[in-house]
């Protein structure tokens, strides 16, 4: 998939997103090193800590199928107001960290932007057992 097509799709995860607390839409697509496609929203509880973030429950519920390798992950955010670039939280970047993911691709608009980056650049000196 083009890095496009991938925003494209991030897109349209995130009309899937549950967001009766923030109402800021947010989707993410995983791309497993064997090819697996996985997308992810984000879903909010009305205990605030116990939200998943879109690329959390992207990841994570690859993981649940039995990926453990991950090549790429692009976020997209269709509820652009003060914040149009997607940027993973630190969390998230963690939980992507776990699984080796290789390129994280942050997009805004409709598609009008896509930054290409590598877990390094976002997590640098990460913690790793
Ligand atoms: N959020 C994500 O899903 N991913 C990000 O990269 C940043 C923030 C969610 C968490 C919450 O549901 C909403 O966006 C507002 O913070």
């Amino acid at each position: 998939m083009t890095p496009e097509e991938l925003a494209a799709l991030a897109r349209k995860a995130a009309e899937n997103a549950y967001v009766p607390y923030s109402n800021f839409r947010v989707g993410a697509v995983v791309v497993a090193a064997d090819g697996t496609v996985v997308t992810g929203a984000n879903i909010e509880n009305a205990s605030y800590p116990a939200s998943s973030c879109a690329e959390a429950t992207a990841v994570n519920t690859a993981a649940a199928q039995g990926i453990r390798k991950i090549d790429t992950v692009a976020v997209a955010c269709i509820d652009a107001g003060t914040v149009d670039l997607a940027y993973p939280c630190g969390r998230c970047r963690q939980i992507m960290a776990e699984f080796d993911t290789e390129t994280i691709y942050v997009t805004a608009g409709e598609g009008t932007e896509i930054r290409r980056h590598t877990l390094d650049e976002l997590l640098p000196h990460r913690f790793e057992l």
